[in-house]
């Protein structure tokens, strides 16, 4: 187990949404000393062969990227975990398809990973998300604030793009969490929406709106979104990209961002036995603390029915 270089980062896949990732950490200048692990090296070459030319023309200009085995995770500071099959247009418009096949390649994964760290704060991408990232924290015994999972982030981008369209503003500006599974029971804690500070039940009348924006269509165009853009353009990567590069910065930054990531509970709402995504405080530590937002009656049953169904997923594939 080495020392932590700080800066360095190594992304585990070079498929769509790695490749994202990698070129998207440059352009945005985020760290500079990258490694890309794939298990196809020659795919691996070409996309960092591709993206080091873009370091000509973007900030990072001294960047180191370049492809590597697993014992680079011995000092690196963060690794991100993009390996495995993703979602096709044309099958069930479901992740939890990748469920058998994604935790065989996540346990191979992790076992490579803890030869060499249990330093590296590692965030996880591939689908399903969550039972990927519980499975992998509780098989291997990884620090439970070191790893974590892209989850909802990306769904809470999509519905504070979606609810800032509506209402004409900006989607940084809407404070709206997308919290539980990256997937069909995802839910949002409506009682605590709001845009700067004007509560979801009174949008209508504060940004001129014809009608009160509708909860049920929303939570559901959120949650189909992703799977329409891979029935259009056969993956999703920009969205998912930016969602890691927020948790990236924060922790390369040491910003204590609050952002809703897929975490390993620990008595939350008086729950064990599940990864889901709630509110936590993103540090160069991983996750410094998790955060229990006031849920009225509704919010309470849906986190119930999302609670449920990651279990009965789980307990599946690790009874
Ligand atoms: C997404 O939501 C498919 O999980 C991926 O973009």
């Amino acid at each position: 187990m080495g020392k932590v270089s700080y800066g360095k980062m190594v992304i585990i896949g070079a498929g769509n949404v790695g490749s994202a990732i990698l070129n998207s950490v440059l352009r945005m200048n985020i760290l500079d000393n990258i490694v890309v692990v794939n298990r196809n090296q020659k795919k691996a070459l070409g996309e960092v062969l591709d993206a080091s030319h873009t370091t000509a023309f973007a900030y990072s200009a001294n960047a180191d990227i370049r492809v590597g085995g697993y014992e680079e995770c011995a000092d690196a500071q963060i690794i991100v975990i993009t390996a495995g099959p993703s979602i096709q247009p044309g099958n069930s418009r479901d992740r939890m398809v990748l469920l058998e096949k994604n935790v065989s390649v996540m346990n191979d994964i992790m076992e490579q990973i803890t030869r060499y760290t249990r330093e590296a704060i590692i965030i996880v991408v591939s689908n399903p998300l969550d039972i990927l990232t519980y499975i992998a924290q509780k098989k291997f015994n990884y620090p439970a604030n070191k790893i974590f999972g892209t989850g909802t982030l990306l769904d809470t981008a999509r519905f504070n793009k979606m609810l800032g369209d509506l209402c004409g503003v900006d989607a940084k500006n809407v404070t709206g969490f997308v919290l539980g599974e990256h997937g069909s029971t995802s839910f949002i804690p409506w009682n605590t929406v709001n845009i700067v500070g004007v509560p979801f039940d009174q949008l209508k009348e504060q940004f001129n709106l014809e009608e009160q924006p509708d909860k049920e269509k929303l939570l559901h165009d959120t949650k189909v979104i992703g799977l329409d853009i891979v029935e259009l353009k056969g993956y999703t990567s920009s969205g998912v990209a930016l969602s890691a590069c927020r948790l990236i910065g924060s922790i390369v930054r040491n910003e204590k961002s609050v952002v809703p990531v897929s975490t390993v509970l620990s008595g939350q709402y008086g729950m064990t036995g599940v990864a889901m995504s709630l509110p936590c405080v993103i540090s160069k530590n991983g996750i410094d603390r998790v955060l229990e937002l006031p849920l009225d009656e509704n919010g309470k049953k849906d986190l119930e029915n999302c609670y449920e169904h990651l279990r009965t997923a789980i307990t599946s594939v690790y009874p």
